[in-house]
């Protein structure tokens, strides 16, 4: 695992987008494993800036976004499609068909979950996954004691997710009860990872997934395991990691 700190979430978000480029220079056709939340905000920003300036190109790229809340429709200002085309795909030169989410108004959802396993595999598996981190450590929607050898699947949203949602829609009866998420097997079998985070409040849960033990109550901390991760992280977010184990950082 390779862990580089950068000062804050602009240099956070140029060094991840220049790990996501090299993936795309190299390998024009790469599947990127894509994340939605607030951390690759500035990613997306970055990789459209260096897009429109010619130096990249992702008409030959696919995209496999991580979830998607269950009963949302794609043109839901709250959907995880409609964030991926307002905040990246509108704005670069993916092939039609390209991109792809979980169904989130799919009628059979276990049928949709296989669906996109098969969809994942048929496109010869995942390049590069970008990942952000939750608070309780989870990635996508496995929360804390999801098991580890799951593909995707739907999930049941916990109770503090919903009403942290309830903001963004009208009534409460609106805010999606469920997901469908990649697995953390899933993750697992993507080429590359790339976890970013930035913030103090994620000094915490970074250091404990990354040096804790590997264990469901910390889903993240199954990200040791894999072969090859690269981290991300901002001064803040490291904070933690700087005082138990600064020798495993590079700036
Ligand atoms: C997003 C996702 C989530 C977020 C995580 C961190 O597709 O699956 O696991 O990466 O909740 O969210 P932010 O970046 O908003 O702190």
């Amino acid at each position: 695992m390779q862990i580089f700190r950068t000062q804050d979430y602009q240099a956070m978000s140029r060094k991840a987008a220049n790990i996501i480029s090299a993936q795309v220079i190299i390998n024009p056709s790469s599947v990127l494993g894509l994340a939605t939340g607030s951390t690759p905000l500035g990613i997306y920003r970055q990789l459209i800036d260096w897009y429109n300036k010619g130096d990249l190109d992702f008409s030959k790229a696919y995209s496999v976004n991580l979830d998607e809340y269950v009963g949302l429709s794609p043109d839901h200002e709250q959907s995880y499609h409609y964030y991926m085309n307002e905040n990246f795909f509108s704005h670069v030169n993916f092939a039609e068909g390209h991109n792809y989410l979980p169904d989130g108004m799919a009628k059979d959802i276990d049928a949709e979950c296989a669906r996109y396993d098969k969809l994942i595999s048929d496109l010869g598996g995942i390049s590069l996954q970008l990942l952000g981190i939750g608070h309780t450590g989870h990635i996508g929607f496995n929360e804390p004691n999801a098991a580890f050898d799951k593909m995707t699947h739907a999930v049941d949203l916990h109770p503090k997710t919903i009403e942290a949602n309830a903001r963004f829609f009208a009534s409460p009866d609106e805010v999606p009860k469920q997901a469908i998420t990649m697995g953390i097997k899933s993750i697992m079998q993507a080429k590359q990872i790339l976890l970013v985070a930035n913030g103090a409040e994620k000094a915490e849960i970074l250091y404990e997934s990354l040096f804790g033990p590997v264990t469901p109550a910390v889903p993240a901390s199954i990200l040791q395991l894999h072969p090859n991760v690269t981290v991300v992280a901002d001064e803040a977010a490291l904070s933690v990691i700087m005082q138990h184990h600064s020798e495993a950082v590079s700036r």
